[in-house]
This record gives C-alpha cells, sequence and structure tokens, in this order.
C-alpha cells in the first residue's frame, strides 16, 4: 500500500516568525508523539517563501518542506520570482503548483503552469498539481465537470515526459469545496469517482502503470471531522489541507484521522 500524504497549505495565514514558532512549539512534540507508537503519514508543510528557512529549521524529523508557488526559470532577469534551484537552495522538496487562488487572483494560466510543472519535476522538486472546477455541477451536468478536469490536467502536463512523473502528485481540488468559497467539502464518494477518472486521464495520457502509481490526493474543506472518510477511499492517497492546517491542534488530529 502506497504511504498516505498530507500536505498542509498554510496560504498567507500565518503573517509572524512568531506565528510559525508557536505553532511549532505545540506541533512538534505532539508529531513526535505521534511518531512513536506507529508509522505516520507523510507530512509535508507548504509555508510562504518568507518563512521557508525559518520553518526548516523548526519541523520535526520526518515532516518534509514545501513551497506554495514556484517560478519556471532558474536563473535571470525574473523580478520577485523564485526559482526552482532557489527552492532547493533552502531545502525545499515538494511545491504547490496551479492552485485555484493563484489561477484566480494572479491570472495563472493552463501554460504557465504547465511550465512551472516542467521546470520543478526537472530540477527534482515534487509537484503537487492542483486541478478542479469552479462550480458545483448538478449530476445531470457531471460531464462538464469531467471535460474541464481533464482539460486541466492534459495542459499541465503537456510534454511532461514519463520519466519525469515519479515526483509528481495530483490533487483534486474542487474550486466549489475549498473553505474561504462555499466552505461545503466534496463527499468522499464523489472525490473518489473524479480520482479514478483522473487516473483514467493518466492511463491514457502515459499508461496503466502511471495510473495507479501516481499519487492523488483530495483538498477542500478538510479537517479533522472529514480526514478519515477520505483517505478511507481507496484511490484517494491523502489530503490537500489549508486553514485547517493552520491550526497545529486542530492539523495533529487531521493526521490521527488519516492514520
Ligand atoms: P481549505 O483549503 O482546506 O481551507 O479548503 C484548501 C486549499 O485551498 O488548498
Amino acid at each position: 500500500m502506497k504511504q498516505k500524504l498530507i500536505v498542509a497549505n498554510w496560504k498567507a495565514y500565518l503573517t509572524s516568525q512568531r506565528e510559525v514558532k508557536a505553532y511549532m512549539r505545540v506541533f512538534s512534540p505532539g508529531y513526535a508523539r505521534l511518531a512513536v507508537s506507529r508509522a505516520l503519514p507523510q507530512v509535508v508543510f507548504c509555508v510562504p517563501y518568507t518563512y521557508l528557512p525559518f520553518a526548516k529549521s523548526l519541523l520535526p524529523r520526518g515532516c518534509a518542506l514545501g513551497a506554495q508557488d514556484v517560478f519556471w526559470e532558474n536563473r535571470g532577469p525574473y523580478t520577485g520570482e523564485v526559482t526552482p534551484q532557489m527552492l532547493k537552495d533552502v531545502g525545499v522538496t515538494h511545491v504547490i503548483i496551479g492552485h485555484s487562488e493563484r489561477r484566480r487572483h494572479l491570472g495563472e494560466t493552463d501554460e504557465m503552469v504547465n511550465k512551472k510543472v516542467h521546470a520543478a519535476l526537472t530540477e527534482g522538486l515534487a509537484v503537487v498539481l492542483c486541478v478542479g472546477e469552479t462550480v458545483k455541477a448538478s449530476e445531470a451536468d457531471e460531464k462538464r465537470s469531467l471535460d474541464f478536469v481533464k482539460m486541466q490536467l492534459t495542459k499541465a502536463l503537456e510534454g511532461v515526459p514519463r520519466k519525469l512523473l515519479k515526483r509528481l502528485v495530483l490533487v483534486y481540488e474542487p474550486v466549489w469545496a475549498i473553505s474561504e468559497n462555499a466552505g461545503i467539502p466534496d463527499t468522499p464518494v464523489d472525490a473518489a469517482r473524479m480520482i479514478m477518472f483522473m487516473r483514467r486521464i493518466m492511463a491514457r495520457l502515459y499508461d496503466a502503470k502511471i495510473a495507479t502509481s501516481c499519487r492523488v490526493i483530495y483538498g477542500g474543506s478538510v479537517s479533522s471531522q472529514n480526514a478519515a472518510s477520505f483517505v478511507r477511499e481507496e484511490p484517494i492517497d491523502g489530503v490537500l489541507v489549508g486553514s485547517a492546517s493552520t491550526n497545529a491542534r486542530e492539523f495533529l488530529k487531521v493526521i490521527t484521522e488519516a492514520l
């Protein structure tokens, strides 16, 4: 069985080193206690750029460090950008790409997402690639959601060679389910259905082996109340957790639920 994966997306909720330190003061001993008795899911903290080295110095052993975005070139005249090599240099192993909030607020296009995926995978970063439809579809027009997810996934992976896919994680994150939007999570059964569909797309774009080996997780209003019901679904390999990951006690409960 694949190890489950839990990705914390802090977004811009923690806004000072003092807050990061206070968080880790609660999280680290709790995590260490959990780790004594059992094998834990893989936990990745995707934190704002400015806290990457600081968070790295405080993360308990076994947790990985991630960023929430990356640029597609490694060096050059790109004011304000942070490149894959810069991320690796400060100990980052994972990066979220294509989050709907970046698509919406920063105008990130499928083409930009595709370039970022290429660049990050080429540099050896694990890519946490987000796709998901904006509006919840009724059963009658479920096909529209399927087509949309297929289109986003296909464009994001255009030209990405099979040999780079080892470190790819797909996230089905319906935009309507994110806590800041409607805040109503998808049902585990529907999320699992979409994730099976995404695996079928991977089989078509690559092959059956990739379709089963690729990790696919769910995101959108995941909390300690529902994490277990998502990870229990066979095709779902883990969860991406936004607001519930910004409270250390709640996030520890999410991890416990996912065991
Ligand atoms: P949420 O956010 O868990 O607060 O819904 C998830 C995300 O946007 O990654």
